[in-house]
């Protein structure tokens, strides 16, 4: 299986990585974002605002749970996984958000995906990392049958910057 790792040296890169991803990503994709505290998963969900053209603040929805914005190309899901239980997490019918019934179909990234039940199929997994001197290790692997086209048109366009 292909996978892809991208040094990401500071926030703008970080940034950089998630308009790619905005800007190109098909309706129903979910990002499952891993990293521990710290490591840029919010920060790289306000780079795929930019990409998705959404102009309000993007910020973290630890609180709220879910944050949804829907002024840009397509609707953007953003949740915070970190504070619940497996339970909490049932209570939330995530898949009300790629099922494309209830909610119409956007990007959907979820940080602490380690507190689902189980990880839907297809997703991104993005996996961030900080580095011994405070840069950033992007780590992308499909979960389930992700498209081939569609990964490798992503590589094509990380090669290209
Ligand atoms: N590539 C990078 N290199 C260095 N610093 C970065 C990079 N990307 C993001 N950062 C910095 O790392 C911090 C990450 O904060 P952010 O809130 O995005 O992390 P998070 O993974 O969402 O954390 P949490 O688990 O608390 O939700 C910010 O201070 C940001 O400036
Ligand atoms: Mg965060």
């Amino acid at each position: 299986m292909d996978v892809m790792e991208l040094l990401l040296p500071n926030l703008l890169a970080t940034h950089r990585l998630g308009q790619v991803l905005g800007r190109s990503l098909p309706a129903g994709t979910i990002l499952l974002l891993d990293g521990n505290l710290g490591s840029g998963k919010t920060s790289l969900v306000q780079g795929m605002g930019q990409g998705l053209g959404i102009s309000e603040p993007i910020v973290s929805p630890t609180f709220t749970l879910v944050n949804e914005y829907l002024e840009g190309r397509l609707p953007l899901y953003h949740f915070d996984l970190y504070r619940l239980d497996a339970q909490a997490v049932d209570s939330l019918y995530l898949d009300l958000y790629w099922e494309g019934i209830e909610y119409p179909l956007g990007l959907v990234a979820i940080e602490w995906p380690d507190r689902l039940p189980q990880w839907p199929e297809p997703a991104l997994h993005l996996q961030l990392s900080i580095t011994h001197d405070d840069q950033r290790l992007a780590t992308l692997m499909p979960v389930g049958q992700v498209l081939p086209s569609w990964f490798k048109s992503l590589q094509g366009l990380m090669a290209a910057g």
